[in-house]
């Protein structure tokens, strides 16, 4: 009988684009979760959908010329790649364009309405008259009315960062259409979230001990009371038509806000779970109605830090006061955001590192596991990517000190002692050892920190072991034993206790790294099971005396630093504005033999082919999501160019402002990630570190031909 029974859900992606690392990272970060819990006896139902509604879906399937429900199969289509790359086990996928959401959905609309908590009002709002459809505030530009910038959104300026309405703007414009939008009046429907009686189920779910972080209390509670008398409004849950979302019941023409049916989502991939049988398959019998009422079921959402707003007041209201199937959630557990190298990801762009590029690289996906494993815990935390950083910890920490326990002594074990461990006196002896010195690793030590999602204790915690193990190892030094015919025996203790260490640490890490659990399985020939031990001792955890293991075969390969400059690279950019970087050791060998030798002659005639110009570098800035790259804005005399140039890494963009330097400006115009380079700038680059930006002598003005 298990001890929880656990629904367990990540945030749906939006699914108009593909998986970016953010994604990815939620559900690792669950999925490690969802793997402790099994491994303590618990049962989990742990589930995902696409959310596959509302306006933004509309217009790209329309910009596609394709229909929405195309656009969304062609996306949901290629999540198994990603999730079966990255080791990613959700229990079922199932979208919230569905007939259970839709039943869900408007079963949930008609309850909140029985119940008086749903109101309808007519509003006036931008309509853009050549699309035929209303407009969301971030469809206007305009002027704004404080400061007069042009071009900002209709909410805020960025300029001067007065807030206001989208019908304050001066001149406002459809952003689809370009045409000036006009007012028009529509019914709205209204969920009453200022209701007293809402406001005080929220003050106390919210600060029912233990179901959220204390941030996330804090937080929802600032909105929940509001600053200075702006207290929680009510919500306008409806859209009018065109619209791609789940028809309002009785109200032709009027669809559910996405953010009201995307939650819904969850409950809708649950019922499908349960009723297309995966769940009896995965050995619960009940019904979607029974699994859900049930007093022991716990409903649980790892979300990110951008959607709490949603998920601790707009959904629990919902579901409370639609009433019972539905269950208000048991807890919200909320990460940060992953950034890449210091600099922030754009959620809908989502730039940083690519997924499909990291598996394509054949980057074992166990490492990005573990990385994230190692930077995640219980609070609302960003987490950053850092290349070096990610190198040492797998190569120093993972390789160095895990498996390499495993390939000092399996291979002892296996050639010398036909696979066998000590027995008797000698396994006794081991039993000993763990008993007097190691029972500060007893497996209930890590139990409290996985349920905390303190992953990166775990993973600090786990490598000191490892750290015990190899010192154990540096000071019995088994290679030396070996040399020694006399000294069987004794290889045979030391070998076996590392493998014991070896066994425990990899049991500790399999929720994260279940790949290498699985080989480990296969070496040890013993199955990673999370050992009960209640009051017997620590000894009783491992391998049982005479155990026989399997011959060692590989585990895990080390980082190499030109996979991570692989992955991090901009593809698009030219080889020469982009010189190699400076811990691409391997790529840099070859530059330099390249270049060592002098190039293959030239005529002069192709010499004059190249326009050599001197530019003054009028502008330069970061690009957002590249972090080798700056941004040039380049004068030559009469014309100016947009230059993307790879040398961050050696020159801030202040370093560069008003300086001249040399281009060539006949190069054909490229298409890059981030826009279009029209031209290069020259730099010199050796096989130490360091770029070198050719710069005229004084005196040289802009648009100078250099020959
Ligand atoms: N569709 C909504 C969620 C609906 S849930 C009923 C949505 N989708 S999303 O695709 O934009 O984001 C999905 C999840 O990814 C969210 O939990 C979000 O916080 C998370 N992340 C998006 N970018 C992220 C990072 N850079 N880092 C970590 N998680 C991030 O929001
Ligand atoms: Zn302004």
């Amino acid at each position: 009988m298990p001890q929880r029974r656990l629904f367990v859900t990540t945030a749906l992606p939006y699914a108009n684009g593909s998986f970016h690392i953010g994604h990815i990272m939620e559900y690792i970060q669950a999925d490690i979760w969802v793997r402790f819990q099994r491994m303590q006896g618990n049962e989990v139902h742990f589930v995902c959908a696409d959310d596959a509604h509302g306006a933004p879906i509309m217009l790209k399937a329309e910009a596609e010329g394709v229909t929405p429900q195309q656009l969304i199969k062609r996306i949901a289509d290629e999540r198994p790649k990603y999730l079966q790359g990255f080791h990613i086990e959700f229990d079922h996928w199932h979208s919230t364009h569905s007939e259970e959401n839709t039943q869900l959905s408007q079963d949930i609309y008609r309850r909140l309405k029985a119940a008086g908590f749903v109101y309808s009002k007519t509003i006036e709002q931008f309509y853009d008259p050549v699309k035929g459809m209303f407009l969301a505030d971030r469809y206007i530009k305009g002027e704004c009315p404080n400061c007069g910038a042009k071009d900002q959104y209709g909410d805020a300026c960025e300029n001067c960062s007065s807030v206001y309405a989208p019908t304050d703007l001066k001149n406002p414009y459809s952003t689809l259409s370009g045409a000036a939008p006009v007012l028009k009046s529509s019914e709205h429907f209204f969920f009453r979230l200022s209701d007293p009686k809402c406001k005080e189920f929220l003050k106390k779910w919210l600060e029912d001990p233990g179901r959220l972080q204390s941030q996330v209390v804090n937080k929802a509670k600032e909105w929940l009371e509001g600053e200075a008398g702006k207290a929680l409004g009510d919500w306008d849950i409806s859209r009018d038509a065109p619209y791609f979302g789940i028809p309002i019941p009785d109200a032709p023409g009027k669809y559910l806000y996405v953010w009201l049916d995307a939650p819904i989502g969850y409950l809708a991939s649950l019922k499908n779970y349960f009723d297309s049988g995966n769940a009896k398959a995965k050995g619960d019998t009940r019904t979607f109605e029974e699994f859900l009422t049930a007093p022991d079921t716990e409903q649980i959402h790892f979300i990110g830090k951008d959607i709490i707003y949603f998920h601790t007041l707009f959904w629990p209201a919902m579901l409370h006061f639609a009433g019972p199937p539905y269950r208000v959630p048991d807890r919200v557990y909320v990460h940060g955001f992953i950034g890449v190298s210091g600099e922030k990801m754009s959620k809908s762009r989502g730039t940083g590192i690519d997924p499909l590029r990291y598996l394509d690289l054949g980057m074992n996906p166990e490492w990005l596991r573990y990385y994230i494993a190692a930077k995640l815990n219980g609070n609302v935390e960003d987490v950053d990517f850092n290349p070096d950083d990610f190198l040492a910890r797998i190569n120093s920490d993972l390789v160095g000190k895990f498996i390499n326990i495993a390939s000092r002594c399996a291979g002892f074990i296996g050639k010398r002692f036909g696979g066998q461990l000590v027995t008797g006196d000698d396994h006794a002896l081991l039993c000993k050892l763990f008993d007097d010195r190691f029972t500060s690793y007893r497996p209930e030590s890590l139990r409290n920190l996985y349920d905390a999602r303190e992953f990166g204790k775990v993973v600090r915690y786990v490598m000191e072991l490892a750290d015990e193990a190899n010192k154990e190892l540096d000071s019995l030094k088994p290679w030396d034993v070996a040399k020694e015919p006399a000294r069987a025996a004794e290889l045979q203790r030391i070998c076996s206790l590392g493998i014991n260490f070896f066994y425990l640490i990899a049991m500790y890490l399999r929720p994260i790294l279940p790949g290498t659990a699985q080989l480990a399985e296969q070496l040890l020939n013993h199955s990673l099971n999370w050992p009960q031990l209640g009051s017997k001792p620590m000894s009783s955890a491992l391998l049982p005396p005479g155990h026989r293991i399997n011959n060692y075969q590989h585990i895990m390969q080390r980082v190499e630093s030109k996979q991570l400059d692989a992955l991090l690279d901009v593809p698009e950019i030219p080889a020469a504005t982009a010189p190699a970087p400076q811990r691409h050791a391997e790529h840099q060998q070859h530059e330099t033999k390249r270049e060592s030798t002098v190039s293959e002659p030239i005529s002069i005639d192709d010499f004059s082919k190249l326009d050599l110009r001197v530019a003054r570098i009028a502008n330069a800035e970061a690009v957002e999501g590249a972090d080798k790259l700056v941004k040039l804005t380049l004068e030559l005399g009469d014309s100016t160019r947009t230059v993307f140039a790879g040398i961050k890494s050696a020159y801030t963009p202040e370093d560069l402002k008003g300086r001249l330097t040399v281009m060539v400006a006949n190069l054909a115009p490229r298409k890059m990630r981030f826009g279009i380079s029209e031209g290069m700038v020259l730099a010199a680059s050796g096989e130490g570190p360091g770029i070198f930006l050719i710069a005229p002598d004084s005196g040289a003005e802009p648009g100078m031909r250099v020959k």
